[in-house]
């Protein structure tokens, strides 16, 4: 494209440049070509948004939850209206196959439309005390929330954290990643259309070290929902603590997949791929990066894997390609280094390793065998197309391993046996645990880390929890006092 679209902030129902009149290009990965000019936020702007958004909260605390609840319908509806036009533009932006971005849209939709119907039944309870108390709870919303969303699932993470602060009663100030924002102004300005009142959904893409610190750190924000990663989490989670702001922290994985020798070969093979090469060239923080095989069954499965990948197609996300490109030249330069390290680590990949010789941020599925979980490939998370395997020859070594790490946000188990799918649940430290199928749940499921890959819930109706905070209130009814 010669020339780019212009986008601006949506700030209290108006798009309007930065207060510095700054903008930055947002690039098409599969081509490198910028696709749009984007208004940065910063401090400046961000003070706007909070005070007017502290405005629409006076207001929007007091729509009953019926009518949120109709709002979050009719913005469910409207996103799915656009979903192939929505669809294209997350694929230019982020690179995913075209086919991953139509799910991520309908992802969205489905995040605003299950929490549509949970927004008029967020009630507390009556707590009996004795004779002379009454004693009740209510689920009051936050106030002001800020959401910062990271590159790999723009839109759908969109629906993930506003949706439920919507609909529990708060307003939100979304803050989409530099590398992909198109996809959010689109949500934001859908609400609009649909009949939000202005300032409940804000949109304000800009740079993390200004725009969202600026966000994470105002005084007046109430509440925080951060997913990305485990650097950056924290520093957002100390600036929200300078004002006592709770927050919750979505920060990645390095997530074990473990396959039994009595596993259903066939569908243990294509979750392993699924898992981290063809959902968003493995850009995902619930990616199956670390392969655990049992020794007796480890030369068959990696040499089926590694047929299968050879074959995986690599190409522009608009040609719904197996592979999409990487999100940028950053984490194009971080796969190629985590390739280079490997190759020190463990040598040769058995399958993989070359970036491709063409324009855009792509690179070849990448499978390194013989691992040592010590490793730095088998402990830090790479965000790309790039496979460990690590063999292990009984149940508690496949525990130990899968454990063995500083991430705990999901892991996976392929068996037959019940009992040991089980046991391998109730042992490992992470919070979803999949059997039998990797990626499996919905937007009903609750989602969330242990150890560094973060706390607090999204999805389901935990996710309200993370958006409310309980009042109680007592009173003596006696007719003596
Ligand atoms: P990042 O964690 O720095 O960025 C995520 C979001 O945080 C973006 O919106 C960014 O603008 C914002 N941000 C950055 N610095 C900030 C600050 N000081 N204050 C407030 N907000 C800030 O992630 P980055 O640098 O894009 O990717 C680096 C690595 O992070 C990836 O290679 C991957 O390992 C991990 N990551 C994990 C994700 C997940 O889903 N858990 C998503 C994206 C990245
Ligand atoms: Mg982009």
């Amino acid at each position: 494209m010669g020339t780019t679209e212009q986008h601006e902030l949506l700030i209290d129902g108006e798009f309007r440049p930065s207060e510095s009149g700054d903008t930055f290009r947002t690039l098409d990965p599969a081509t490198e070509e910028p696709i749009g000019t984007v208004a940065a936020a910063k401090e400046a702007d961000i003070d706007r948004t909070v005070e007017s958004a502290s405005a629409a909260f006076f207001d929007w605390k007091k729509t009953s939850p019926e009518e949120r609840g109709r709002l979050l319908y009719a913005l469910a509806d409207a996103i799915r209206e656009e979903k192939e036009r929505l669809a294209e533009l997350e694929t230019r932006d982020c690179g995913k196959p075209i086919s991953q971005a139509e799910a991520d849209v309908e992802g969205c939709a489905r995040y605003f439309e299950y929490y549509a119907g949970i927004a008029d039944k967020i009630h507390g309870d009556s707590i009996p005390l004795d004779y002379d108390h009454v004693d009740y709870t209510i689920k009051e919303p936050l106030g002001i929330t800020a959401q910062i969303i990271p590159w790999n699932f723009p839109i759908n993470l969109v629906g993930r954290t506003v949706a439920p602060a919507l609909a529990a009663g708060n307003v939100a100030v979304a803050k989409p990643a530099e590398q992909t924002p198109l996809s959010a102004l689109e949500v934001g300005e859908l609400a609009l259309n649909v009949g939000f009142p202005p300032g409940v959904l804000n949109v304000v893409p800009g740079f993390g070290a200004e725009a969202g610190a600026a966000l994470a750190g105002h005084p007046d924000v109430n509440g925080v929902s951060f997913t990305g990663s485990v650097v950056t989490g924290r520093t957002v989670a100390k600036l929200a603590m300078d004002n006592t702001t709770p927050v919750h922290l979505e920060l990645g994985g390095k997530s074990p997949n473990v396959v039994f020798p009595d596993a259903d070969f066939e569908t243990a093979v294509e979750n392993a791929i699924t898992a981290i090469f063809t959902t968003n060239a493995g850009q995902v923080c619930s990616a199956g990066s670390r392969l655990l095989v049992h020794e007796d069954i480890h030369d068959e499965f990696i040499d089926e894997l590694a047929t299968r990948v050879a074959e995986l197609s690599v190409g522009p996300g608009m040609d719904a390609p197996d592979v999409g490109p990487l999100v940028s030249s950053d984490q194009h330069e971080k796969v190629r280094k985590f390739i280079d390290i490997g190759r020190e680590e463990v040598g040769e990949p058995v399958v993989g390793g070359e970036i491709p010789d063409r324009e855009g941020y792509f690179v070849r599925p990448t499978v390194f065998d013989g691992v040592d979980n010590q490793s730095r490939i088998a402990q830090e998370e790479i965000f790309g197309p790039v496979l460990s395997v690590i063999t292990f020859s009984d149940e508690n070594e496949a525990i130990e391993l899968a454990n063995d790490v500083e991430y705990g946000l999901v892991a996976g188990i392929f068996t037959e046996d019940l009992g040991r799918a089980h046991r391998f649940a109730r042992e490992v430290e992470a919070g979803q645990i999949y059997i039998n199928e990797w990626f499996a749940g919905g937007v009903e499921t609750p989602f969330g880390g242990f150890k560094d890959s973060g706390f607090g819930r999204e999805k389901g109706l935990e996710a309200i929890e993370s958006y409310t905070q309980v009042k109680n209130v007592c009173a003596n009814i006696g007719a003596d006092r």
